[in-house]
């Protein structure tokens, strides 16, 4: 198959919505990060995903709208709780996914034999007007082959895709960087999922109580139950051995200063960069972790195109914020290998 580069013009758009339409697969910019877009209520559409990407059936499908009012027109949810309309109010077009419970519109591959739908608004303009045009809601998860970093790009798609999807429409670099936020509100509580571009202390803001997963900042016991699928397996990984270490910022340049040599590398801070003998790759200023979330997938992206670096050294970075986005993709990256400096 031969993969159509689009550009942001109205044009493209149309064919991008086209396409859609017919059951293809179209790359498409999000302000999160790129999106892997199929109809969602096509189960035979869907389906194609799950090949392009190499993904794992039983992990569920977001399902991106161009309105709050696509939920009723689509049909999509048994009932809407007064929760998510607080939070769509809210946070809505934006970097945040609401779980509900699904109605029976919801084709299996979305839903991966869950009784719960994902739901998110995506406030970038283009992804808006491809759903709007498609005239029907989009499953997209990140467009990057599973397991890989997410593309925050259209060249990181095609490094991933080309060959694999009928298109990919360049909509720029995404904003975020990172992934949306997944809330679910199936539970009694409602309960975060995967952190992403809005905070737990924002959601706290307007809905109280609101727990945060275990498998947030955790790896999964063997055997246990994954609340959200996806949050099991290792991910967002480049192919060079990522190692985190728990430990104040003098430490970790003694440390990877100790322990430089050919093939290593730092995934570190601006302010690190002349204190460090090892070839750094840059997250952003210590403490932005807004920044550091924009910056993430690209540079563990650069680590890998480098083709010398086997081993990447970088710090846990705070829970606070946006920061713990941050933490949750760099642990998985690492497949949860953290050296603990303080006990050493
Ligand atoms: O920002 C984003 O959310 C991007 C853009 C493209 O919108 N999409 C994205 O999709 O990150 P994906 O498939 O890479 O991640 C979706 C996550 C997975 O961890 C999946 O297991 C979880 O959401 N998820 C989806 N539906 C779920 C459900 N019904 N119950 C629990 N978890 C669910
Ligand atoms: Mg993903």
């Amino acid at each position: 198959m031969k993969t159509l580069l689009l550009n942001n013009t109205p044009e493209d758009i149309k064919t991008a919505a086209e396409i859609l339409k017919n059951g293809g697969l179209v790359g498409i910019p999000t302000e999160t990060v790129y999106g892997l877009a199929a109809d969602a209520l096509s189960g035979a559409a869907v389906a194609k995903i799950f090949a392009a990407k190499g993904r794992p059936m039983d992990n569920p499908l977001i399902v991106h709208i161009s309105d709050f009012s696509d939920i009723k027109r689509f049909n999509l949810v048994r009932e809407i709780p007064a929760s998510a309309k607080i939070l769509a109010d809210k946070f809505w077009p934006g970097a945040l996914t609401i779980i509900m419970k699904k109605s029976d519109n919801i084709p299996d591959e979305v839903s991966a034999g869950l009784d719960t739908v994902a739901i998110r608004f995506p406030s970038h303009s283009v992804a808006q007007k491809i759903i709007k045009q498609s005239k029907t809601v989009l499953a997209a998860p990140s467009a990057n082959l599973s397991g890989s970093p997410s593309p925050t790009t259209a060249a990181h798609v095609l490094s991933d895709m080309n060959g694999r999807i009928d298109a990919v429409l360049d909509g720029g670099a995404s904003d975020v960087g990172v992934e949306s936020t997944v809330i679910t509100l199936a539970g009694d509580v409602p309960r975060v999922l995967r952190p992403g571009g809005i905070t737990v202390e924002q959601l706290r803001e307007v809905l109280g109580e609101v727990e945060v997963d275990n498998a947030v900042l955790n790896k999964l016991e063997d055997g246990a139950k994954a609340a959200s699928p996806g949050m099991k397996y290792k991910h967002y990984a480049p192919s060079a051995r990522v190692i985190l270490l728990k430990c104040s910022d003098d430490e970790y340049i003694n440390y990877v200063n100790k322990n430089c040599a050919d093939g290593v590398a730092a995934l570190c801070c601006d302010e690190d960069i002349p204190l460090l003998k090892a070839k750094t790759f840059t997250l952003g200023g210590r403490g932005d972790y807004i920044t550091q979330a924009h910056r993430l997938f690209d540079e563990l992206r650069k680590i890998d195109l480098d083709g010398n670096v086997k081993t990447v050294y970088s710090r846990l970075p705070s829970v606070h914020g946006v920061g713990l986005a941050v933490y949750n993709r760099l642990i998985r990256a690492a497949g949860f290998e953290v050296i603990d400096l303080e006990k050493v």
